[in-house]
């Protein structure tokens, strides 16, 4: 079988997993990666006895061609979309491209518009899109009355890495972590009515709890509101070392409980009060990199559950989140 070739663009910690699921799959070439930390991409280059080494995405482009690269893996920091993208759309080099996809929204649309016009195959890496445990949640739904009350969170300490110690540079943590369950509330109950948000600082203090240049919200409260009366508030928290911090879903149906244990574990408690744990049974960012590294194979778009116009509308829904949290006010979705 012809082997899929493909290049790494950023070789950071995210990379990392993704390379653990190209170690596995036999029909994958890692050919060329390319990092501005030596480092880095010297150890991206080792793992696969790849001599393509590149110190930027830039140079990567200007020795390689969609004849040498059937895919690249964007992973580098929120602050890092450059060209990145727009110079593989020109190029004709499918990407799967990691979130937040931008910070810049109008950014984001153009390249969206771009990779429209072109028809060319991207994913992004919203990993729990391809877990078993929400993909138990989207079957169960539709076998209750419509609505309810979903309770989500994700609180933790702050991130060591230099992107993430200042909004401007993270995008917030509602954008750069919890984006995931933001994007669950879509893929479970469809595009949002509306949000309302709050935030706060001041727990976490620069130079004492983080580093001296930190500048971001310690927690931030958002409201959705979904058709069918589903309402979702999501927190988000990055001041907090307490151990066995509870971080998932807690949906309350009218007959039914679904406690969702961020990838780990789902606890359903059914009508009578019995409770069904089932463990997490899959590795999702494995069959993140599958799908889409099959579809490029094989031109199955259908087999990517998040493309990028797709994953856009997920970061517009956490931005608006960010404007309510600036303005105070609720901000409604257009149809
Ligand atoms: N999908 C997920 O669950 C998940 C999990 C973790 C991180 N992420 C996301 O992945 C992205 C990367 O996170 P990370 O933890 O790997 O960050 P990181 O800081 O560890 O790594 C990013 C790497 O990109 C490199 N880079 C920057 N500009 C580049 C360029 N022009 N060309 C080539 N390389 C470049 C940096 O030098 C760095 O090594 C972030 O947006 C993060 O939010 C996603």
């Amino acid at each position: 079988m012809k082997k899929i070739r493909i290049g790494l663009i950023g070789c950071g910690a995210r990379s990392k997993a993704h390379r653990e699921s190209f170690e596995q799959m036999d029909y994958v070439e890692v050919v060329a990666v390319a990092d501005p930390i030596e480092e880095r991409r010297l150890e991206a280059a080792a793992q696969f006895g790849c001599q393509r080494i590149y110190k930027d995405h830039t140079e990567m482009y200007n020795n390689e061609s969609g004849k040498t690269l059937d895919a690249v893996i964007i992973s580098v920091e929120p602050t890092a979309h450059t060209d990145i993208e727009t110079r593989a759309i020109e190029m004709g080099i499918p990407f799967l491209v990691e979130k937040p996809i931008n910070l810049d929204m109008e950014k984001a649309r153009e390249i969206s518009r771009m990779i429209e016009e072109k028809g060319l195959i991207t994913a992004v890496g919203l990993q729990d899109r391809y877990l078993d445990l929400i993909n138990i949640i989207k079957d169960e739904l539709p076998k209750h009355k419509a609505g309810g009350l979903v309770y989500g969170s994700w609180v933790c300490g702050v991130p060591g890495v230099w992107w993430w110690q200042n909004k401007a540079t993270n995008g917030g943590q509602l954008v750069e972590q919890n984006i995931h369950l933001v994007d669950g509330l879509r893929y479970l109950y469809g595009e949002p009515i509306s949000v309302y948000a709050t935030c706060s600082r001041g727990i976490v203090k620069a130079g004492i709890d983080a580093p001296a240049e930190y500048d971001n919200d310690d927690h931030s409260t958002v409201v959705y509101q979904f058709e069918n009366n589903v309402t979702a508030t999501l927190v988000s928290g990055c001041y907090s070392h307490a151990p066995k911090i509870r971080r998932g879903y807690y949906i309350i149906l009218n007959d039914m409980i679904l406690d969702y244990r961020l990838r780990n574990n789902l606890i359903i408690t059914n009508a009578n009060g019995e409770e069904t744990d089932i463990p997490r049974g899959v590795n999702q960012t494995f069959l993140l990199d599958e799908a889409f590294l099959k579809a490029v194979m094989t031109g199955d778009k259908s087999l990517i559950r998040s493309d990028y116009a797709d994953a856009l509308k997920t970061h517009e829904m956490a931005f608006a989140a960010n404007k309510s949290m600036e303005s105070g006010q609720v901000i409604y979705f257009n149809k």
